[in-house]
């Protein structure tokens, strides 16, 4: 137990300095160009008509879709009071709510047309059709959505290799997140949720171990331990600390990589804004993001915690301003001063005219930030290890080249930074020779479909595997092994 208090004491931290910027990120809706511009005219003229589905060729599903031997999946039905979504609910109900943002299925609202001055002017980097302004928490209902066109579907729990748990642990949480809340209020509602759960006829053969669950934030906010006293302090709720959620495979946005033994949590990518219907699409997306004139050396898109309460923050708009008065190699949108709007054209725009995107901690280790410069094409550079794909999305990244090395990232260590002792400029300066850094964009702009959730309204045109399909072969495969015994 020892060895575990200092990891709550860092988690608890983490919660108490950083629920402010919390709050500014999410509930404020303004970005700030920083700059001169230049983003509005970047132009694209690709006939991206040229590059066919088969340039996605190597996602191709491991599994035969004509085969649901030993992949059926049973979805349960909830009763209504489990519905946290539904209008006239407590979380839909609430001023903090998110749940209007979850239109379309999850994807939120269509991204108004390119050229829309309201949305960041850009002309042309950003399709039409396709994007989305995506919250980023709207996994749970994205994912229930594509578990409704599952292609091995079963009424029959006991003829299923999982069970599908379509609860919404996150958005019900969401409007008690941070700040004075007491115990009921933050765990309630997802206890009883657990409790009638484990009351289910197809809980009982395993103990909720072939179940399988969306919880669409990261497990430290489901993680909170109570301290006598402190019950209004913090942010969070224990939903992960349950007997029965530990029972289950749970699928989050982030998990601590130092954990031994590892539990059932395992991190997937957060939603970005690229949702496409087709093969085809999404290979006409990377060949533009391939194409894409990239005047800046890096780019940066977030916000300066206050009073400097995130060091590693202010060195990053530091290493901006410097890089920009030199020679304008940084790009930067910037959403402090509470003015930060979801702009999601021009946070692309941004990316894909970036060599390089610094991804720093925040208020967690991984930043959906980070998925959003592999929509870009942008090779991502990591500041913490525990930021990596290689720790986090270890079922999604693409795992070593042949020479066992992984090419498609840049670490800079976050001490050396704050240290004085590493420059960022100077560091991403060394891959100064363009083949070096098209082949790692290369990589990255491989990893698109991997990192991408399919609209989960249509049937897919062709043959490709985005996030959900690569995150259900692992769990399906995971639940093979616990009925075979192999996972205890
Ligand atoms: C793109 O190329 C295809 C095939 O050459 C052609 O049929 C189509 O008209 C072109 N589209 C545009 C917008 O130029
Ligand atoms: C531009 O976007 C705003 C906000 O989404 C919308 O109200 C407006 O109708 C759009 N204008 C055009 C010309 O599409
Ligand atoms: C917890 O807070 C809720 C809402 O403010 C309140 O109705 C309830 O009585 C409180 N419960 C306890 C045990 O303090
Ligand atoms: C969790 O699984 C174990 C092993 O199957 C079982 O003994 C236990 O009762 C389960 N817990 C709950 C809360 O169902
Ligand atoms: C920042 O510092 C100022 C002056 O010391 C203080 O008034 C303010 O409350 C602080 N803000 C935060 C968010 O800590």
């Amino acid at each position: 137990m020892e060895t575990n208090y200092p990891k709550y004491f860092l988690y608890g931290l983490l919660f108490l300095g950083s629920w402010l910027l919390t709050f500014l990120l999410h509930f404020h809706q303004f970005f700030h160009l920083f700059g001169d511009g230049t983003l509005a005219v970047l132009q694209f003229s690709l006939n991206t008509s040229f590059f066919p589905a088969s340039a996605v060729a190597d996602n191709l599903r491991s599994t035969s879709l004509s085969s649901c031997d030993g992949r059926y999946v049973h979805m349960l039905d909830l009763p209504p009071r489990f519905d946290v979504c539904v209008q006239g609910s407590p979380a839909f109900d609430s001023k903090r709510s998110i749940c209007p943002l979850m239109s379309n299925a999850g994807l939120g609202e269509v991204l108004s047309l390119a050229g829309n001055e309201s949305d960041g002017g850009d002309t042309d980097v950003v399709p039409n059709t396709g994007w989305y302004n995506t919250n980023q928490y709207a996994l749970e209902v994205i994912f229930h959505n594509r578990m409704r066109q599952y292609e091995c579907l079963t009424d029959d729990p006991a003829a299923a290799t999982a069970v599908y748990v379509p609860y919404y642990p996150a958005l019900e949480l969401h409007p008690h997140l941070c700040g004075a809340f007491n115990t009921t209020s933050r765990n309630g509602a997802s206890e009883e949720f657990l409790r009638w759960l484990s009351s289910r006829p197809p809980w009982a053969a395993l103990g909720g171990r072939d179940h399988f669950m969306v919880a669409s934030k990261t497990t430290w906010m489901f993680r909170r331990v109570e301290a006598a006293g402190r019950d209004d302090e913090g942010c969070g709720n224990s939903f992960l600390e349950q007997p029965e959620s530990r029972n289950m495979t749970v699928l989050t946005y982030e998990t601590g990589i130092w954990e031994r033994p590892r539990r059932g949590y395992f991190p997937v990518p957060y939603p970005s804004y690229f949702h496409p219907s087709s093969a085809g699409e999404v290979a006409a997306w990377q060949a533009r993001v391939r194409a894409a004139p990239r005047p800046w050396m890096f780019a940066f898109a977030g916000a300066r915690r206050p009073n400097g309460t995130l060091a590693i923050r202010d060195r990053i708009f530091d290493a901006c301003d410097a890089a920009r008065r030199r020679s304008r190699r940084c790009g930067m949108l910037d959403c402090g001063d509470g003015n930060c709007q979801s702009s999601p054209r021009k946070l692309v725009s941004l990316f894909a005219s970036s060599r390089f995107c610094l991804q720093p901690p925040g208020d967690s280790f991984m930043r959906r930030s980070s998925v959003d410069a592999v929509m870009a094409g942008c090779i991502p550079v990591f500041f913490h290890e525990a930021s990596t794909f290689e720790k986090q999305y270890r079922w999604h990244e693409r795992g070593p080249n042949s020479d066992g090395e992984r090419r498609y990232y840049v670490f800079v260590d976050q001490d050396e930074v704050l240290q004085g002792t590493v420059d960022i400029e100077e560091v991403l300066s060394r891959y100064d020779d363009d083949d070096e850094v098209a082949t790692m964009r290369d990589e990255v702009i491989k990893m698109i479909p991997r990192f991408l959730y399919k609209d989960p309204r249509v049937s897919f045109k062709g043959e490709m595997s985005d996030a959900v399909d690569i995150a259900m072969d692992e769990v399906l495969a995971r639940m093979r092994r616990i009925k075979n015994g192999k996972v205890l």
